[in-house]
């Protein structure tokens, strides 16, 4: 990135204000260097245990963690009914607010009764701990009552993004062999009801399947498809339901949930995390990097809880630490561009956590979009789920927090979690860009192939991260698959124990972290993890591709962009049809919206290594009309002639 060096060099230090009232200070690092395990059982006392534990952490089994293994605990008594017992009923847990306007305020006392409704009635359907749930649902609040009441009754969530299509959410519910899937009847999307359910139906036809109920809430009104016996109406079952049910305590390893992500295959990963040392970690990260104080703050995230995102920072990290917070069901500019200022000055948001796509996205509307609105009540930001560039940073923290409020650029993955690589508001002087270090407790690396760590000089060193030491909310493994798991993480830096966690790093001269993207093919799209591997064979899906090779680009508002090189078959050349827009079409359906490709370049071949191995790096430097890389391997390095010629014609 050229920017100009005066401002490239400025590093924000905290105000002596915020570092005085701040939850986090420097002796943190202190302490959990002293003693990790005492550390760490530190933070898991901040919950409730039906049980305690008596040891920490047990790794004789790596890489499968055992955290806290003999201590018994309930998740959702820790999100939910802990705080009515403290006295804090009264308080608003959640401000929902629908894309058409609708809007709710949910204390915590009405949450514990929708939570315990919706565990009654689950059991009344027959449902046991260890049981597996597929949620399909958009931002609504019964989508988090489902989650708890999940938790609360020691039952498997996998949510699965309502945005993905009906394969992608048959091939999650087969892996996990789900036995309930919880949806909606529609969705609202731009002021337009979209059928959910229906989704769902097409999800379920053809060959057998473990899922024996659907429940639907109704949302949008719209006309649902109906099977008499397997489709229930939430609000004729779920809603009579009691409002009263005891939280029974799960070990500390009972699994929480699975939720999937992109590999560098093409079958995603169903990521396994369990309960006591996932709700330890969510829960102090939440507390310490956003600086959050409970009855205080109004606190925005505004993934989707399809993601991992939504799954730990707004509904397990911030629940179990009483927050008020917004959930907010549509896009940012609908009806209009106002849309999330105006929701912040409505409820007085102070915290706000969002992606930098959604930053570069607000700089290219135009300041002066939030610069009619009070901002003033926000006074710590977020970031997460790509790298910012310096350029977003600065905009972010002069344009949303007036140029005061502390950017907390939070790296980690569906793998990890919870937060692990960020600046402490209050503590850090961050730099435009930079994750910093490892928060307490957790340790990284920034190693070269062979694992040695990369040297400092007078320049900066580029190098992979890696993870050195188990972590509290690790992932627990790949469900169905130890064998993935194994070879996905552990294997490449397997003499040393260490977890490869697929992203490049560097670290400059003072020795901060700087993470700088996916170094497999996984390619990063807005913040969502989409695999070239899926969306090649979406593409060769189709009747008319005979080969595919496919590539995430720089881009400047998305972070990157899938852009498509395909091989047409020769009856699809005949036809001479314009396949481009249908080909879009085709990977939209089969994955979602969100793994369109950018571009698709018809082209006569692909290059490829003697072994028969498509060059990507070289396909990438055509994308991005960058000169070609070492082309020595290649079969036939004329090839690229006549990719250019075509890319330049199309
Ligand atoms: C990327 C999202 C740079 C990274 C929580 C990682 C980031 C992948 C950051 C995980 C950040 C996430 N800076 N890169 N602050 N946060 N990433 O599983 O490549 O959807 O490996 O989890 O996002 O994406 P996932």
């Amino acid at each position: 990135m050229t920017e100009n060096t005066a401002d490239h060099l400025k590093a924000y230090p905290p105000t002596a204000e915020f570092a005085a009232a701040a939850n986090a200070d420097a002796s943190l690092y202190d302490r959990a260097a002293a003693d990790r395990d005492a550390f760490w059982a530190e933070q898991a006392n901040r919950l409730h245990w039906h049980e305690p534990f008596s040891r920490v952490l047990d790794w004789d089994d790596a890489p499968v963690a055992r955290w806290f293994g003999d201590g018994k605990l309930n998740v959702a008594y820790n999100c939910v009914d802990r705080h009515v017992i403290d006295g804090h009923g009264d308080q608003v847990a959640i401000h929902w607010e629908g894309e058409p306007g609708d809007a709710r305020a949910i204390t915590y006392a009405q949450l514990l009764a929708e939570v315990s409704q919706a565990a009654n009635y689950l059991t009344e359907l027959g449902l046991r701990a260890g049981d597996r749930v597929a949620i399909y649902m958009p931002m609504i609040p019964e989508a988090i009552v489902s989650m708890l009441a999940c938790a609360r009754l020691g039952l498997t969530h996998s949510v699965v993004f309502a945005g993905f299509s009906p394969s992608a959410l048959r091939q999650r519910i087969d892996d996990a062999a789900a036995r309930l899937v919880i949806t909606t009847d529609g969705q609202w999307r731009r002021g337009k009801a979209a059928p959910l359910k229906e989704a769902v139906d097409e999800a379920l036809i053809g060959g057998s399947h473990s899922v024996e109920h659907v429940l639907v809430v109704r949302r949008t009104e719209i006309e649902v498809p109906w099977t008499e016996g397997r489709d229930l109406w939430w609000h004729d079952t779920v809603a009579g339901a009691g409002t009263e049910h005891e939280a029974q305590a799960f070990e500390a390893e009972h699994p929480l949930y699975i939720l999937y992500t992109s590999g560098t295959t093409g079958k995603p990963k169903g990521i396994l995390h369990t309960t006591g040392g996932y709700l330890t970690q969510v829960s102090y990260t939440h507390h310490n990097v956003f600086d959050h104080k409970p009855g205080q703050d109004v606190y925005w995230c505004t993934a989707d809880i399809g993601w991992v995102t939504g799954h730990s920072y707004i509904v397990y990290g911030p629940l179990s630490n009483r927050t008020t917070q917004v959930v907010y069901e549509g896009t940012p500019n609908f009806p209009d561009e106002h849309r999330h200022w105006q929701i912040i000055e409505k409820y007085g948001v102070t915290i706000y956590y969002i992606a930098p796509t959604l930053v570069r996205t607000f700089m290219k509307w135009g300041r002066e979009i939030p610069d009619a609105h009070d901002l003033s009540s926000i006074r710590v930001l977020g970031s997460v789920g790509e790298p910012i560039n310096p350029e977003a940073w600065r905009w972010y923290r002069e344009v949303i927090g007036a140029n005061t409020a502390p950017i907390v650029d939070t790296w980690w993955q569906t793998e990890t979690g919870a937060i692990m690589i960020s600046p402490l508001p209050g503590v850090t002087t961050a730099k435009p860009g930079a994750a910093m270090t490892p928060v307490p407790g957790i340790s990284a690396k920034v190693v070269d192939e062979e694992g040695n760590p990369v040297t400092l000089g007078e320049t900066e060193a580029n190098g992979y991260l890696v993870l050195d030491q188990p972590w509290p909310s690790m992932l627990r493994g790949i469900w169905g698959d130890m064998e993935r798991y194994q070879a996905t993480y552990w294997d490449r830096y397997g003499d040393k124990g260490w977890y490869f966690a697929g992203d490049g790093a560097k670290l400059d001269t003072d020795g901060d972290l700087w993470v700088l993207g996916r170094v497999d093919d996984v390619m990063n799209v807005s913040g969502h993890r989409i695999s070239t591997a899926e969306v090649e064979s979406a593409l060769v899906g189709h009747s008319g591709v005979a080969e595919a090779a496919v590539v995430g680009a720089s881009d400047d508002t998305t972070g990157q962009g899938i852009v498509a090189f395909v091989i047409l078959t020769a009856e699809a050349k005949n036809t001479g049809q314009d396949l481009v827009a249908e080909l879009k079409a085709e990977v939209s359906r089969e994955i979602s919206p969100i793994a369109r490709p950018r571009e698709i370049h018809i082209v006569p071949e692909l290059p490829k290594t003697r072994s028969g191995k498509i060059m990507r790096r070289l396909l990438r430097d055509v994308a991005e009309g960058r000169e070609l890389g070492d082309t020595s391997t290649l079969v036939d390095p004329n090839v690229f002639e006549a990719i250019r010629t075509q890319k330049t014609n199309w």
